[in-house]
């Protein structure tokens, strides 16, 4: 893994940002993969400006969403859907059919899962995965537990994940749903260039685990360590539990 770090959360995305850009200026066809979460709130800010200033153009590009809510529709505003839309696909020009999230409402949902694999592979694979963390070490929603799912499935949530989503649904963390849609943790290591994005003092001590600890189902992000082309990008703050 390579780490790269930046003084705060502002450097970051906007290094990440321009990276992005351009990648898809050497390969304007590229397939993204993307989280939500507060994270890459500040990412999509900067492509959203970077795309305002004629510097950016996802015109051909593909984007396939990490993870769903179950249970709720697109129209939503607590789904992921609703979240990119507000925070990134309003504020650029990628076309409404290279726009890729699990549908969280669909009636069978481990159709949905498959149907989802079935588009990613289409679509010729992800060329580039940008990964958040969660402090429990979950990457996408797969949560540490003694087994892993390879493929894009239908997960419980923990406590603590739906917690930390709980801004979505008004605060309360009994309103968020208690299953989601994710790719699962082939879909992500199949992905050609992976970029984790982590800031923060919440996230220190994941980070180090997922670094220097040993692999693990208890700290999903830890299989990062076997894939050949991971970057790490991180505030000071996220970084500050890795030796040295
Ligand atoms: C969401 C996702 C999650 C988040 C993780 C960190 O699509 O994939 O794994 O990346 O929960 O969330 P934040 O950025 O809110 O700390």
């Amino acid at each position: 893994m390579t780490i790269t770090l930046f003084k705060d959360e502002r450097a970051l995305a906007r290094a990440l940002a321009l990276q992005i850009a351009a990648a898809l200026e050497a390969r304007p066809e590229a397939v993204l993969g993307l989280p939500t979460g507060r994270t890459p709130i500040r990412l999509y800010h900067e492509l959203g400006t970077l795309h305002a200033h004629r510097q950016l153009d996802f015109s051909r590009a593909t984007t396939f969403n990490l993870d769903e809510f179950l249970g709720i529709g697109p129209d939503h505003p607590g789904s992921y859907r609703a979240f990119m839309e507000q925070h990134l696909f309003s504020r650029v020009n990628l076309s409404a059919d290279r726009i890729n999230v699990l549908n969280g409402a669909a009636p069978d949902p481990e159709r949905e899962c498959e149907r989802y694999e079935t588009a990613i592979a289409a679509a010729g694979g992800i060329d580039l995965q940008l990964l958040g963390i969660g402090t429990n070490g979950h990457i996408g929603f797969n949560e540490p537990a003694r087994e892993l799912a390879g493929r894009t499935h239908r997960v419980t949530l923990t406590r603590s994940t739906r917690r930390s989503n709980a801004a979505l649904f008004g605060g309360e963390a009994d309103r968020v749903p208690r299953e989601a849609l994710s790719m699962g943790m082939a879909t992500i290591l199949h992905a050609r260039h992976i970029i984790l994005i982590a800031t923060g003092k919440s996230k220190a001590k994941c980070i180090e685990r997922m670094v220097h600890g040993p692999i693990t189902t208890k700290m999903p992000a830890s299989f990062l360590q076997v894939h050949a082309n991971v970057e790490l990008m991180l505030d000071d703050a996220a970084a500050s539990a890795i030796r040295r």
